[in-house]
């Protein structure tokens, strides 16, 4: 796990374009693991711009979200695969049938979870999952208790989640309390992930998740068993971090070979 603590979201943002642009480079037809919340936002800006520059190309690329809304009807607004539409995937040359997401809509759930973690598997897997950070801990929906060698399911969210969602919704009765997630077993399985996440409401998540136990009382601590996991935060969410100094350490003296 690389901890990298930089000053704030547009060199987060920058750090984590550069990767998705090495990996593009190399593979043109990259799966890329997509995920929502306001964490990811300034990537998703910077990606739009290095596309406009015309130093990224994404028809060949595939997306995988993370997770999605039990209930809400096709094309609600806050329905995961709108809100990503919205923000990156509709703003660049991504080909709408290959943005992929968990049908929250489904009549057969465990039917469509299963279906869901198929399609992942046939697509050649992810080569790079984005994720943001709960306040909780979790990653994905992946909420406290969640098996830390869980699959695509339906979770129940914790009324904290609800509450920190409830602004893009217009009111906390409108947050669907079920939602279909890409389990902590499937993340693990992603080549590369990187965990954005600023803010001191973050810093608790972040210290369980780098410093804590291996637990599921804190999913994102999954991350710890992942082989190749970069943890991208700025100084707010990183002031409980008990090693800090040695992971600015670590980063400024990284060997110019290396990549995140
Ligand atoms: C939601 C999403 C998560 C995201 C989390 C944090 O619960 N399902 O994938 O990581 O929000 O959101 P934010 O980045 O807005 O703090």
């Amino acid at each position: 796990m690389e901890v990298v603590i930089l000053p704030g979201g547009r060199q987060i943002a920058s750090v984590a374009a550069d990767a998705i642009q090495a990996l593009l480079k190399r593979k043109a037809d990259a799966v890329l693991g997509l995920a929502t919340g306001s964490s990811p936002l300034p990537i998703y800006d910077e990606l739009v711009q290095r596309y406009e520059q015309g130093l990224l190309d994404f028809s060949r690329v595939q997306g995988f979200l993370l997770d999605e809304y039990v209930g809400l009807e096709p094309g609600h607004p806050e329905s995961y695969r709108e809100v990503i539409r919205r923000d990156f995937t509709g703003r660049v040359n991504f080909a709408p049938e290959n943005v992929h997401g968990p049908d929250g809509s489904a009549s057969d759930i465990p039917a469509a979870c299963r279906a869901y973690e198929d399609a992942i598997r046939d697509g050649g897997g992810v080569d790079l999952q984005l994720l943001g950070l709960g306040t909780d801990g979790h990653i994905g929906f992946n909420e406290p208790g969640s098996s830390l060698a869980s699959r695509t399911r339906i979770k129940t969210l914790i009324e904290q989640t609800r509450r920190d969602n409830a602004r893009f919704f217009h009111g906390l009765a409108d947050v669907p309390h079920h939602v279909l997630t890409q389990g902590l077993g499937t993340i693990l399985e992603s080549r590369h992930a990187i965990l954005v996440a600023t803010g001191a409401q973050k810093a608790q998540a972040v210290h369980d998740l780098v410093e804590g136990p291996l637990a599921a009382v804190c999913p994102a601590s999954v991350l710890q068993l992942h082989p190749h996991a970069s943890i991208l935060i700025d100084e707010a969410a990183a002031s409980s971090l008990k090693l800090a100094d040695y992971y600015r350490h670590s980063y400024d003296h990284k060997p110019a070979w290396q990549e995140l």
